[in-house]
């Protein structure tokens, strides 16, 4: 076939252009006929140029006009010519000029679309990823991906720049507990045995501080084997950090610098030279949550104490329950949190329905409230008034809550209560951020940092009763709770850090353990039995015996970020091929089934054709 190579792309013609002849290569966007004129807009990665093919163009040149459609891929050689001024099109960079056609060759022709290529596809989203190549033509998806290769040049650009080695660590690892569920890769050499897919390259990199290397960077692939969300997938990739002979507060402002760089080089936006700061107690109190969105206010009160002095035993109850946990762990040597009663004054929201007020609840409930309850200011002159739900049990009391919350008439007041400080919060916080999403108060167009600092280093299953590690096992208890790590697990903060940006943790880190000793302690509370600990760690203890160098790093969730800065609310958007909701990808049908001959080199045997779905 004939072809035609381009000499210039479709973006890049502008006026001072006109009266040369040029080759371009590319897609047909859009054509449309009018008064005998073919105009195809022809597409490639830079831009849209318009070629016209004029009313007394040569028969053959205008019957292959005719003949291509949206998507064919074609070669067009001719003149750059001005618009007429009345077609001028300064929204676009190239709409000053048009290319007159002297000559059509198609590349390669296009089948019926199974959607139209857009700005944005409105497509249902299987039919988006089951023709990926197609959705990623569109406009919003080139953009994005460009801004995607954008950001990992600048964090490359930026890293090297401060001495930090890219290193690249295994993709075959140990099946080690860390968190989610491991994905598997059965050895053929080893019957029985198994890779893992490194959920992070946490141990690694901790392995490249012992080897001295003192500052590591790597955009690396990280896999893990559970549900997906609007900000998860199975596999995702992480800005991974670790350096040695550093403070917590040396990551912090490393990364700070490595975000205002990015986001300069790459949006050309100043970020602050420091972002806020908030622990991990305080966000809870506050916002309900250790991912606040601070692009609005509404902060959560303390109403336990106007609780206490009414006559409303949900609330007492939950109040007195709270207590009683509270001195039993006391008497254990424990520290626990105790019960709460929290409010949020909804600003005009005495106007809220029944159904409104209900739709609150049920996400009060989703966390798991025991006592969800309300109450509407009024009151135009005079003395407040609290009207409705349950303000008959706060009516003596109504001035001094009004004044103290600092509510007003037209308002409303959301309250939780649970013998759990922890849930009376988390549940209020997700009404919080109901509230926030409802009202519109989440600004699209506002980047609202947090670090949250001081974690609580471990977290007790009540389920399967017992401790857990609230991040990973490898991260420092600050060193005041070394002695009562055992005594009072609940009480002890570690040097743990995660960075927050409009309500979506971005990165997670900490400063870690470099003594074995301390190291084995936390295995052991954590209820990792020594022969156990050795098997699955033994290679990062017996590591730390030489003379590891005390040291600590972050990740940062790549695809997150670029999701933010692109202003999306899915990572899918920002991914060139990710899976969908159930882990699945529609383009290849992955995960497939595999050949008899496969499974026994893996020495696999199915149980049944049922057990495989
Ligand atoms: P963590 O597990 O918190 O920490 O992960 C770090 C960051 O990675 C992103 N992230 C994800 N992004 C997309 N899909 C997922 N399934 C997913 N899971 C996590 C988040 C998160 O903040 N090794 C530690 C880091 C360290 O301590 O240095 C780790 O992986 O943005």
């Amino acid at each position: 076939m004939e072809f035609f190579k381009r000499t210039v792309n479709c973006g890049i013609l502008r006026h001072s252009d006109a009266g040369t002849q040029v080759v371009l290569n590319g897609w047909v966007h859009r054509k449309r006929e009018h008064g005998g004129i073919s105009f195809i807009n022809m597409r490639d990665r830079y831009g849209i140029t318009q070629v016209v093919v004029d009313a007394h163009a040569p028969p053959e040149l205008a019957a292959l006009a005719a003949q291509v459609h949206n998507e064919y891929c074609i070669a067009v050689e001719g003149t750059v010519r001005e618009r007429p001024p009345a077609m001028v099109n300064p929204e676009m960079p190239t709409g000053a000029i048009e290319v007159a056609a002297q000559k059509i060759v198609v590349l390669n022709s296009a089948s019926v679309l199974p959607f139209q290529i857009d700005e944005e596809s409105n497509a249902n989203e299987e039919l988006r990823l089951k023709y990926r190549y197609l959705d990623l033509r569109s406009g919003g998806m080139q953009n994005r991906i460009r801004l995607r290769s954008a950001v990992t040049f600048a964090v490359r650009e930026w890293m090297h720049a401060q001495d930090f080695y890219e290193i690249e660590t295994p993709t075959f690892v140990k099946s080690t507990p860390e968190g989610a569920r491991d994905y598997l890769v059965p050895s053929r050499l080893y019957s029985g045995k198994f890779y893992a897919l490194p959920q992070s390259p946490q141990l690694y990199k901790q392995l490249l501080m012992a080897a001295g290397f003192d500052k590591y960077v790597q955009i690396a692939r990280c896999y893990r084997d559970e549900d997906a969300r609007g900000d998860r997938q199975p596999e995702f990739t992480q800005i991974d950090i670790e350096m040695s002979f550093v403070s917590r507060d040396d990551i912090l402002t490393m990364t700070e610098e490595l975000l205002g760089s990015v986001f300069k080089k790459t949006l050309n936006l100043e970020l602050p030279a420091h972002f806020t700061r908030l622990s991990y107690h305080e966000a809870q109190e506050r916002y309900g949550t250790d991912k606040p969105d601070l692009r609005f206010a509404l902060p959560l009160q303390d109403f336990s104490a106007f609780a206490e002095r009414s006559s409303f035993s949900a609330f007492k109850d939950a109040l007195a329950q709270g207590e009683a946990q509270k001195a039993a762990g006391l008497a254990q040597g424990i520290t626990i949190a105790g019960g709460a009663v929290k409010v949020l004054v909804v600003s005009g929201g005495a106007g809220y329905s029944r159904k409104q007020i209900e739709e609150l609840e049920a996400q009060a409930k989703i966390y798991k409230a025991k006592v969800f309850a309300w109450m509407k200011v009024a009151g135009t002159s005079g003395e407040p008034v609290l009207e409705g739900g349950a303000a008959k049990f706060f009516a003596t009391q109504a001035g001094e809550i009004v004044k103290t919350l600092g509510a007003q008439a037209g308002d409303l007041l959301v309250m939780t209560a649970d013998a759990k400080r922890r849930i009376a919060n988390n549940s209020l916080g997700a009404v919080r951020s109901k509230l926030g999403k409802d009202l519109g108060l989440c600004d699209p167009d506002k980047f609202e940092w947090v670090w949250i600092v001081d974690f609580p280093l471990f977290e007790f299953n009540e389920e399967e009763g017992h401790w857990e590690a609230a991040h990973h096992m490898f991260s420092y208890p600050q060193e005041r709770y070394h002695a009562s790590l055992e005594s009072d697990p609940g009480a002890v903060i570690g040097d743990l850090y995660d960075l927050v940006l409009n309500g979506c943790e971005l990165a997670s880190g900490s400063i870690r353990i470099h003594e074995p000793v301390l190291q084995k302690r936390i295995f052991t509370l954590l209820g990792l039995d020594p022969a156990e600990a050795e098997e699955k760690f033994g290679f990062l203890t017996t590591a730390f015996k030489f003379g590891a160098p005390p040291h600590g790093g972050i990740a940062l969730g790549f695809d997150r970020l670029v999701m933010l800065m692109a202003g999306q609310t899915s990572i899918k958007e920002v991914i060139a091929f990710p899976k969908n909701s159930f882990a699945l990808s529609p383009l290849d049908d992955c995960p497939s089934e595999v050949t008899a001959e496969q499974l026994q080199d893996l020495h696999i045997m199915l149980k049944d054709k049922k057990d495989k779905h």
